[in-house]
């Protein structure tokens, strides 16, 4: 049986989501989604599936068994409920949301549904990333420290460099490695932040978010953190080190290096991790079981949670318990 598919959100990360999702057997695309109708008709012509430019009418008009959502964090705005009232399981793209409140409370509303969804922290599904907890889990670690360094995305022109619109890097992009922080260590209990502005917003016009946001972590293992993102940087650079007795865990993207300082070992990934990502939602939505997801709704609220009060620490000058 074919799993009928349909996105909300025509852009860029549909662009890739919908790559990997034709190299997967039994995925049919039923409908695409865009305010932008000429993204949705061009996605559809691509791929296939009838075009809308409201969800509420592409629920109401196509049956679909799974809804990937590709919006920008401020567009978040009952798309989550509608499948939830359908009982559509459904993937979205990281930040899930803007507003910790409303992301509890769709937290709530999918647990209590019992409905399978899936959130876009892909960088779980790299086999490098699994061998990294497994390893770290048997060691006596006591820091991580994570960095995500890169340019502002969109020339500086679009919706990720307004804090309205995309609550800046640390909650828009960085968020990847605060996920991975958690996903090595385990929840946070309390955040310390600091940010710098002041350079970027000189530049590009509509810019009025932070340049460098770094964060001081406590996690409910004992363990502590920091985390330093910043837009300031031409190229791309992101990672996280953790560290523990006699031993350094160093994960950069594809790349994992254990060493024990009189051995070095480094293990690279050839995996796709957005294919094993989409494989392991359409299998979880295909067999009703959700053990094969890395990162459901509820989840990845907590690691929301860190960025938007990691921000709150930073208006407030104090740290802020999770
Ligand atoms: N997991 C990853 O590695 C990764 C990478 C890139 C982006 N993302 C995330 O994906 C999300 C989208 O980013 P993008 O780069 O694709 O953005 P984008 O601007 O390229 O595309 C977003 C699309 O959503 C459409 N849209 C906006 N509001 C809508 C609404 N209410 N209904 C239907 N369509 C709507 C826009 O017209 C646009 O076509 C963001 O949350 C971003 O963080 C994740």
């Amino acid at each position: 049986m074919k799993v009928k598919i349909g996105f909300i959100g025509c852009g860029g990360i549909a662009g890739a989501h919908m790559k990997a999702l034709k190299q997967i057997e039994d995925v049919e695309f039923a409908a695409m989604c865009d305010i932008d109708g000429a993204r949705a008709e061009k996605a559809a012509a691509s791929y296939g599936g009838k075009v809308y430019t409201d969800f509420r009418r592409m629920f109401d008009e196509t049956k679909i068994d799974a809804c990937f959502m590709c919006i920008p964090p401020f567009a978040h705005k009952g798309q989550e409920e509608a499948c939830i009232e359908r009982g559509i399981p459904f993937l979205v793209e990281k930040p899930v949301h803007l507003e910790l409140e409303s992301a509890r409370e769709i937290a709530a509303k999918v647990k209590k549904a019992n409905l399978i969804t899936s959130v876009g922290y892909v960088l779980r599904y790299f086999d490098v990333v699994e061998m990294a907890k497994e390893m770290i889990a048997k060691e006596q670690v006591s820091f991580a420290l994570g960095k995500y360094y890169g340019g502002v995305p969109g020339g500086g022109e679009g919706w990720y460099s307004q804090k309205a619109l995309s609550g800046g890097q640390l909650v828009e992009q960085a968020t990847h490695i605060v996920d991975m922080m958690r996903y090595f260590l385990g929840d946070v209990e309390e955040v310390f932040g600091y940010k710098t502005t002041g350079i970027n917003d000189k530049i590009y016009k509509k810019y009025d978010t932070e340049d460098t946001s770094t964060l001081l972590l406590k996690f409910k293992n004992g363990s502590v953190g920091n985390l330093t993102c910043t837009w300031l940087w031409t190229g791309f650079e992101s990672g996280v080190e953790v560290v523990g007795k006699g031993v350094i865990f160093n994960y950069e993207r594809n790349t994992l290096t254990v060493n024990n300082f009189n051995k070095k070992v480094t293990h690279i990934s050839s995996l796709d991790p957005m294919l094993e990502e989409d494989r392991a939602f359409i299998k979880a939505v295909a067999d009703k079981d959700a053990s094969f997801i890395k990162s459901g709704y509820e989840d990845a609220v907590k690691t929301l949670a860190v960025s938007l009060k990691a921000q709150e620490s930073m208006r407030t000058g104090k740290p802020v318990r999770l």
